[in-house]
């Protein structure tokens, strides 16, 4: 019997929890709680048997109850006792103010924390998948499933990855179309499309900000204070160079990338020819960066550019020994471009033969012809037309100093007609000097493709109007020599 009730007891709350005096101070009402007030509290150790079954339940509910209102009541009071007593400090000027200050702190610092907090979650999420913009919607696209494989293992590089990589092409052949059209299938990569009125470092560094989210941190007021001050807080202002901050940034987004997933992300720049002619030096500071980066594994660079000087400069640099996989991206075949005429829009295979013919697969044009086709324009009067902007080019050429297009850039062209390209050592040659190379190179006739060293004319265009150019040349001569 004795062991019953012992039993019992135990599980009956205990009297010092309803007392709870340990926690109270002296000064505290305790009479105003006693356990008298708890509704139907019995502390019975022995009694019948039923309400030791039932009643343990009950009063444990009971005296939880209790100590909760128990220690409302507490802070309460304490609440006001502190209030009289503070009331007339705080009413004072110098209490006001200490008021004011501790809410503007407390205020700044809780919305520092979340403007930070947030601005964490917007640096990661510029990785996370599909951040790069996909081409423009409601568009038929021509398949290039090859290059497109391409690409995907040079935007997915292997965990051990240790080389940057490069996509070219002449211009209008689809290089930026096809980037970000596989990119944006993609977790990992920062996708920076350099303007052409973006290629100072501050507004190269804006816009890889804008592409990676980033912003300075925001900071409580007093490390302002302190830092203005000249005096070093935990949180002082970043004064280093914008372009040297953005970068700092991206590094820890790509180091926190890479702990999570494995695999390093990618930093596409396109358009890097915009930064070859108008900032050479910071494509040099960035293709240092983009090996050191592959070196140290942290993330791969991938340099999207037209042919022409940029590719050069990038090849022509000792750090060109960390560059690993080249993309060219060419003209479509006469085949994909007859599929993408015909098969994907519908046009009839002698005006998709016509179309191809003056435009030779290059995207850009095959779109241009299609959206005037569309508009009811015949297929010759938009030959004409490509033909026309093609003058327009060697009109500009006809004005190149010391009549270098006449003695020069007639006979490379008739050279180029003959054998379809001429190797970079022969147009030098032909040319009498590498600066009057690449001035000829410069007026978009020519285009030098960097990989196989071969220069071909830019386009079918110009090349159609190179052949009336060199027609029309020799024509000359004749008279004047039937004359003579
Ligand atoms: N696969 C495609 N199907 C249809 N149109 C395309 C395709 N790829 C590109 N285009 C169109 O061709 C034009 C040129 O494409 P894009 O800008 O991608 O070429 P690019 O090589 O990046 O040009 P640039 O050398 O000037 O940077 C654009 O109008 C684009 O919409
Ligand atoms: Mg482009």
């Amino acid at each position: 019997m004795m062991t019953f009730r012992a039993i019992q007891i135990s599980r009956y709350a205990s009297r010092s929890l309803f007392l709870s005096t340990h926690a109270v101070g002296s000064a505290f009402p305790h009479a105003k709680f006693r356990l008298s007030a708890v509704p139907g509290a019995v502390f019975h150790q022995g009694g019948s048997r039923s309400f030791a079954s039932h009643a343990p339940k009950a009063s444990e509910i009971l005296s939880a109850v209790y100590r909760v209102r128990l220690r409302i009541a507490q802070w309460v009071w304490y609440g006001n006792l502190l209030f009289t007593k503070l009331k007339p400090i705080l009413l004072s000027n110098s209490g006001a103010s200490l008021i004011g200050l501790t809410l503007g702190t407390g205020s700044n610092l809780i919305y520092a924390s979340y403007v930070n907090c947030k601005r964490e979650q917007g640096l990661q999420s510029a990785l996370a998948l599909g951040s790069v913009p996909d081409v423009e919607g409601g568009r038929v696209l021509a398949e290039r499933k090859e290059i497109k494989e391409a690409l995907t293992t040079l935007l997915q590089p292997a965990s051990d990855h240790s080389q940057y990589g490069m996509v070219i092409g002449s211009q209008g052949t689809g290089k930026t179309t096809l980037v970000r059209q596989v990119a944006h299938n993609h977790a990992g990569i920062l996708y920076v499309n350099i303007q052409p009125s973006g290629v100072t470092e501050q507004e190269f560094a804006e816009t890889v900000a804008k592409a990676l989210h980033f912003f300075p941190r925001s900071r409580v007021w007093f490390n302002i204070v302190l830092s203005q001050l000249g005096i070093v807080t935990h949180d002082v202002e970043d004064k280093r160079k914008y372009l040297v901050q953005v970068f700092d940034e991206f590094t820890r987004q790509a180091k926190i990338y890479r702990q999570k997933t494995n695999r390093p992300p990618v930093l596409v720049l396109d358009n890097v020819n915009r930064l070859a002619a108008g900032n050479p030096g910071l494509l040099n500071i960035l293709q240092d960066i983009a090996k050191d980066a592959a070196d140290d594994g942290i993330f791969i660079t991938v340099f999207v550019a037209s042919e022409g000087q940029a590719p050069l400069q990038i090849l022509g640099r000792s750090a060109q020994s960390r560059l690993g996989r080249v993309i060219v991206v060419k003209d479509l075949t006469k085949e994909e471009a007859l599929r993408y005429l015909c098969h994907q829009h519908g046009k009839h295979r002698d005006i998709a033969e016509a179309v191809y013919d003056f435009t030779g697969g290059r995207i850009a044009y095959l779109k241009s012809a299609l959206t005037q086709l569309n508009s009811g324009i015949p297929v010759l009067g938009i030959r004409q037309q490509f033909l026309d902007t093609g003058r327009d080019v060697f009109t500009k050429a006809k004005c190149m100093p010391d009549d270098e297009f006449k003695l020069v850039a007639i006979p490379l062209a008739r050279k180029m007609l003959l054998a379809g390209a001429i190797s970079r050592e022969d147009f030098e040659e032909g040319a009498g000097s590498q600066t009057t190379a690449k001035r000829l190179l410069a007026v978009n006739i020519f285009t030098l493709s960097p990989y196989s060293e071969l220069v071909v004319f830019d386009s079918k265009p110009i090349q159609l109007v190179a052949q009336e150019v060199v027609g029309n040349a020799a024509q000359r001569r004749r008279s004047w020599l039937w004359l003579w």
